[in-house]
């Protein structure tokens, strides 16, 4: 047992799926066989749909599903209730936590395990969460909740509740992207939470909470969070190279870079990157997109170039810099990364009740431990 040891499971096969491929080498991403970069310019409902169906739909299976979607946009007085509750002196990812929480209670296929009901019920998820997030973000800045509006994508749906004006082609299409990117990656560890939390023969809204409260840690989806108020921080591009020699210095993480898997740049970073700098340009504020830069820069001269550590930039870097540019606040980002992040979540643990086998791993046993 003792050579099976690995920390933090590091590179430890635990299960079979079809759902994401990484070479991690390489910097590959694929869902279900398809390049990240390509995907990236489809709708996230058509993505969504192939990671919970395991196939591309046809126009007729599309339009079905996003229909069935926008249907399920809307949530409940008693939600709203719930949420608005939350409100006082709690952040976005607790207070989504708490009402996906609540809805479950008064869901009907609450405890059918069945997949029909399991499918039911993510659909809503996926549907509900921007208009949670949206209202829970406008409730604590004393605005009104907006209704979703059905003529809109999933995307530019979510920008017009929490805004109340509808956003640009652009903007819209930069959101959409942002979903896509953000919907899946293999066995990560809010993932891992899900799949391990249906492994038990538990309930889907229990095991999405679980892949809430994962994502939301500063190593996890918070560091994005943590990259917007790093810029912000920093302010201008000259105060770059004090601030991450400031971290290399006192041996303290940069956030948004480093990865488990890559030792490589990641491929969602490269498109986010060019989504950045689009968006920039678009709103003629180079600002954050320069500091983002210099950061790069400076941070492949201190890990690539002289210490030869592969610490690139990882999936939250870019995309803070994006959603900076979005007018998301910080404090929302990690919420809106769980927006896209539920397909994905919905799409294992449907696979984990189709082949399923209770996830137990062991623990080496030190005596002298505590
Ligand atoms: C993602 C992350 C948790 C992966 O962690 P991990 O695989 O356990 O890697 P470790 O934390 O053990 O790091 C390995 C080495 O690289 C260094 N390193 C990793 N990420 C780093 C970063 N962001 N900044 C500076 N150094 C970093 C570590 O200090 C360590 O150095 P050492 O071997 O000299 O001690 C880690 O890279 C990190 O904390 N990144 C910042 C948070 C972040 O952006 N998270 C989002 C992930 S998508």
């Amino acid at each position: 047992m003792e050579d099976k040891f690995a920390k933090g499971l590091e590179n430890v096969i635990a299960l079979e799926s079809g759902i994401s491929f990484i070479d991690g080498e390489k910097g590959i991403l694929e869902y279900r066989g398809f390049d990240i970069a390509e995907l990236s310019k489809l709708s996230y409902d058509q993505v969504s749909y192939m990671l919970i169906m395991g196939k591309m739909p046809g126009e007729e299976e599309l339009e079905e599903f996003s229909d069935n979607l926008k249907e399920l946009r809307k949530i409940t007085d008693s939600a709203f209730k719930v949420m608005r509750f939350c409100n006082y002196n709690i952040e976005a990812m607790d207070a989504l936590r708490t009402t996906i929480s609540y809805m479950s209670h008064c869901d009907p296929d609450l405890n059918d395990n069945s997949p029909e009901a399991n499918l039911r019920k993510g659909m809503k998820m996926i549907a509900r969460f921007p208009t949670v997030v949206a209202s829970f973000s406008r409730v604590k800045n004393g605005l009104e909740e907006i209704e979703p509006d059905p003529e809109l994508s999933h995307g530019a749906n979510f920008l017009y509740m929490l805004r109340g004006k509808r956003p640009t082609d652009l903007e819209s299409r930069i959101l959409e992207t942002d979903f896509i990117l953000s919907a899946d990656h293999e066995l990560n560890p809010s993932t891992f939470t899900a799949r391990t939390i249906t492994s038990t023969l538990s309930d889907i809204h229990s095991s999405v909470i679980g892949g809430l409260c994962a994502l939301k840690g500063p190593l996890h989806g918070g560091a994005r969070m943590e990259v917007m108020e790093m810029v912000d921080e920093i302010g201008t591009v000259d105060e770059v190279e004090a601030f991450v020699m400031g971290k290399v210095q006192n041996h303290e993480k940069l956030m948004g870079f480093g990865h488990r898997v890559y030792k490589t740049y990641d491929p969602r970073a490269k498109v986010y990157k060019k989504l950045a700098k689009q968006i920039a340009e678009e709103r003629n504020d180079m600002l954050w997109f320069d500091i983002a830069e210099r950061i790069e820069t400076i941070a492949y001269r201190e890990f690539v170039q002289n210490k030869d550590k592969p610490i690139y930039p990882n999936v939250d870097f870019y995309s803070g810099i994006v959603y900076k540019y979005l007018d998301i606040p910080p404090k929302l980002a990690t919420a809106v990364f769980a927006i896209g992040r539920i397909s994905g979540w919905i799409a294992h643990c449907l696979e984990q009740y189709s082949d399923n086998r209770l996830i137990r791993p062991r623990a080496k046993f030190i005596r002298s431990k505590l």
